[in-house]
Parts: C-alpha cells; structure tokens; sequence
C-alpha cells in the first residue's frame, strides 16, 4: 500500500489521484501518521484567558478540551468522561471550575482530577481510588507566541523544533502590533461531509473560485486584489517539514498595507520577480523555493515597522476590533451611533 500511495502524488507536475479523497486505508493511516503523532493547533490564548476559561476542539477525529484551571495552568485532556466514554463538556467555550459528566455525573475538576463519584460507597464499595481516574491529558501541550499547540505523541520533537522556520512567519504575523493579536468574535463552524483535505486545500489556498463563486459579493467590492483575481507576484513557501505559507501579491506580509510595510517588502522582493518565483526574485520556477536565502536576506533588513496598538476591546456587546490606518472596525453592536461612539482613537507609533 506504501508503493501504492507514493504513485498518487505526482508533485513535479503538480497531480494528484483522485483515491487519496476515498479510500478508507489511506484515511486510517492519516490518523495514524499525521493526527496521532503531529503538534496539532488548539487555540490561542486569548480565547481562554481567565481561570477556568475552557474551549473544546478536535485533534484529528479525538474531542480535547482545553483549560485554564484555577491556578491559571492551561491544560489539555480528552473531552472523553473515563467511566463510559461519555463526552464530558459539549460546550464550546466557557468557564467552569469544574465538568460533570452527563451520563452518570461523575465530576472533575479543571485541571482533570476526577472529585466526584455519585455512590462512591455503595455502588463502588468505597474502593475506587479517585486519584488514578482523572481525565486524560495529552503527551505533550506548549505555545508559541501565544498559540497553544498539542500532540499524542510523547516522542515528538519540542514544538519550537517541530515548527522550525516557519516560526519566522509566525513571527512576521503575532510580533506586529503592539499588545499583540487577540482573538475576536467567537466562531463560525462547518459540518462539511467530506474529507478533511477537501476544506484543508481550499481554505489554504483556492482563492481561485472567488470571483465565480462569489460574484454577488465581488460586486459589492467587498474585496480587492488576491481574493478576487489571480496575482502574478504570489509565492509558497515551504520549509520542507510539512507546513507551507501561501502569499498573494504584494501585500502578503504588509497587513495592513502601509508604505513602511511594503518598503519593507520592497527589499525583501526586489524588482525582477517571476510570477511563482521565490521571494528573491529568482528566475527558478521554483514553488518549494529557497528558503534560506529568503531568510538570510530578511534578517539584514530592519525590524518589521511596529504599527498602532491594536488590543481589541469586548465593552457590553460591541466588539471593537483591530485599528487599521485610521480604521477601526465595528461589529455586531446594535447601536449604530453608538458603535461609533465606542471605537477607540488610533495612534500610529
Ligand atoms: Fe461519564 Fe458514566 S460515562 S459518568
């Protein structure tokens, strides 16, 4: 089967079978080998900011549960009550001090120590030993820059190696502003019947059926640039260990594009860029370009220009949003004029 999936990916001319969507042993080794053994994202910090604050997610096809206990420690376990397997919390977010599971209402609390046990006595003779039944946690839990990050496997390399160089990206994204980037607005949630590549390609990088699929909505101008016509400066970055950045056009780095940012650009990306070269402006049709000499040339440049604070603010409902060049943006209150009201002054550094 080995040989036999190596021939469904032709990456030199850019094709791949159609099995690798529909056959169930190539989905079981992906369990296997990706989701059970790799650093998997959670959540950032800023969705689970207070003791007790939780936030429920997925490792591959596995409930986890995310919280900060008491104590402040943020921990992660599966969501997966250890009498019967009941899923223990079907919130998605919130706060609690402790998780009583549905079924038979064993308790634990927020750093996964079970404290509970109705009929501890009588139905269990008072001999279950509560300390060795508490949730289970992850083999390994970290962050970085703010994002928590987890996997099964106890042998996987520290998460700092794993991630390698595209910590310079991550960098390059959550060091921009100062008081950092917070997570805003709750979430949207999909229940798409269908492979998990399916959703992973084309949130990743389909930007190629915007302007069809969503033409009512490009008619309202509602985006400019990449997300509605194809770029010729775009470029993908892989490192070679598995993840892999996807630029479009010349404000990929620069969010939002302002000239300090894009001068920046503008050394990194020299004139006499190819359409799909590497960042440098080699004439290599390389789309795996040289990462190393777009890292070397970016470290002699000055430090990424720092922009205006943008901590977003969450005041009775109206959520105020990230300051963008004199723009702040405003959602879901229900006072237009006093939406207005509440959006802070923008101060540029
Ligand atoms: Fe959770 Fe029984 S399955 S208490």
């Amino acid at each position: 089967m080995t040989q036999d999936i190596a021939s469904l990916v032709d990456a030199d001319r850019g094709l791949i079978g159609r099995r690798i969507y529909i056959e169930p042993e190539i989905y079981e080794q992906e369990q296997e080998r990706i989701f059970a053994r790799c650093w998997l994202f959670l959540c950032h910090e800023s969705q689970i900011p207070q003791p007790g604050d939780f936030f429920t997610t997925y490792m591959g096809e596995d409930p986890v549960l995310v919280v900060r206990d008491t104590t402040g420690q943020v921990r992660a376990f599966l969501n997966v009550c250890r009498h019967r397997g009941n899923r223990l919390c079907r919130a998605d977010a919130g706060n609690a001090a402790t998780f009583t599971c549905a079924y038979h209402g064993w308790t634990y609390r927020n750093d996964g120590r079970l404290v509970g046990v109705p009929w501890l006595n009588e139905a269990y003779y008072g001999e279950l030993e509560r300390e060795h039944w508490g949730l289970n946690p992850v083999a390994q839990l970290d962050n970085y820059k703010g994002l928590f990050f987890a996997t099964f496997d106890p042998d996987a390399p520290p998460l700092r190696e794993y991630l390698g160089e595209m910590t310079w990206y991550l960098d390059n994204f959550f060091d921009r502003r100062e008081g950092g980037i917070e997570v805003i607005g709750g979430m949207h949630k999909w229940v798409m019947p269908c492979n998990w590549k399916f959703p992973a390609e084309n949130f990743g990088g389909d930007s190629y059926h915007v302007q069809w699929s969503h033409l009512s909505a490009v008619k309202t101008n509602f985006s400019l640039g990449a997300a509605t016509k194809p770029e010729t400066s775009g470029s993908l970055v892989s490192p070679g260990n598995g993840h892999v950045l996807i630029c479009f056009g010349p404000t990929d780095v620069a969010d939002p594009p302002v000239p300090e940012i894009l001068e920046y650009e503008k050394q990194i990306r020299p004139e006499g860029r190819k359409a799909s070269g590497s960042p440098l402006g080699s004439d290599q049709p390389d789309r795996r370009n040289d990462l190393s000499q777009f890292l070397d040339a970016a470290r002699h440049l000055p430090d990424l220009p720092r922009l205006a604070p943008a901590r977003p603010r969450q005041d009775r409902g109206v959520v105020v949003g990230l300051h963008r060049q004199g723009r702040a943006a405003a959602h879901q209150g229900s006072d237009p004029a006093e939406r207005g009201a509440r959006l802070q002054p923008v101060r540029h550094l």
